[in-house]
């Protein structure tokens, strides 16, 4: 697949790493796609670095990884990403991105993912990799099939739902699908399934 990456830093630098180490096409962008050049140089023939601008028209799939409070910033920039299937892997911290975006996803009950999708609405939107710090993504990836770690993730369609679950088994851990992105609460920060791969039995109350 050629994925296109939105956020090079702890989460999109890796999971980009992981991609392409699995056979697919990663764009890696930043406001200052100079500074990739190690990232790409690392990964080699894959690997590829621009704007922002860039790395949406790239990608069939885009992986979120920026700061939450970017969305309406880099929406203005690349627009409603039409036929991709947007992979949300952020988070929302008041501290960080301020109260102002969480009143506006309050004001219509829209879950973390479901303002997400609001933002993008051309993406099938799924929510994935957001419970797990960045180190241990970086580092638990590729076990055999008996050592692999929990990603919980939703999904808004099939299509999302499906090549979502495909490149979280490329990279060697095991897919728990949870629902759709109304779902996806129990992934947000502070919430059950948030911070740490879950042992089965966790998320098994979760997964449909
Ligand atoms: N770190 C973790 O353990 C962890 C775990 C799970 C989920 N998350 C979530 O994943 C997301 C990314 O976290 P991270 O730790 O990878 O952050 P990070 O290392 O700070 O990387 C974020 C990247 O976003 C880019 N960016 C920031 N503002 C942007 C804008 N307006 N337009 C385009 N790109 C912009 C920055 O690239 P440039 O400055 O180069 O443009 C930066 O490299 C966050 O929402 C975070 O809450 C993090």
């Amino acid at each position: 697949m050629k994925i296109g990456i939105i956020g090079s830093g702890n989460i999109g630098g890796n999971l980009g790493k992981h991609f392409a180490k699995a056979g697919h096409e990663v764009f890696f962008s930043s406001r200052n796609p100079e500074k990739l050049s190690g990232l790409v140089n690392e990964i080699g023939q894959r690997a590829h670095r621009g704007t922002v601008e860039e790395a949406a028209t790239f990608g069939e799939v885009i992986l979120l990884a920026t700061p939450y409070g970017m969305l309406p910033e880099i929406h203005e920039r690349i627009g409603n990403l039409e036929g991709t299937i947007l992979i949300d892997t952020t988070n929302f911290y008041v501290q960080r991105d301020g109260a102002e975006i969480k009143k506006q996803m309050n004001a219509q009950n829209y879950r973390e993912s479901e303002w997400v999708a609001h933002y993008f609405k051309g993406a099938a939107v799924s929510k994935a990799f957001n419970t797990i710090p960045a180190a241990q993504l970086r580092d638990k990836a590729f076990k055999k099939e008996d050592a692999q770690e929990i990603v919980p993730f939703g999904a808004s369609n099939r299509q999302a739902k499906e090549i979502t679950l495909q490149l979280i088994s490329d990279i060697g851990f095991k897919p728990a699908f949870i629902g759709d992105l109304s779902k996806t609460q129990v992934m947000e920060p502070d919430q059950e399934l948030y911070m740490g791969f879950p042992a089965e039995e966790e998320v098994n109350a979760y997964t449909i």
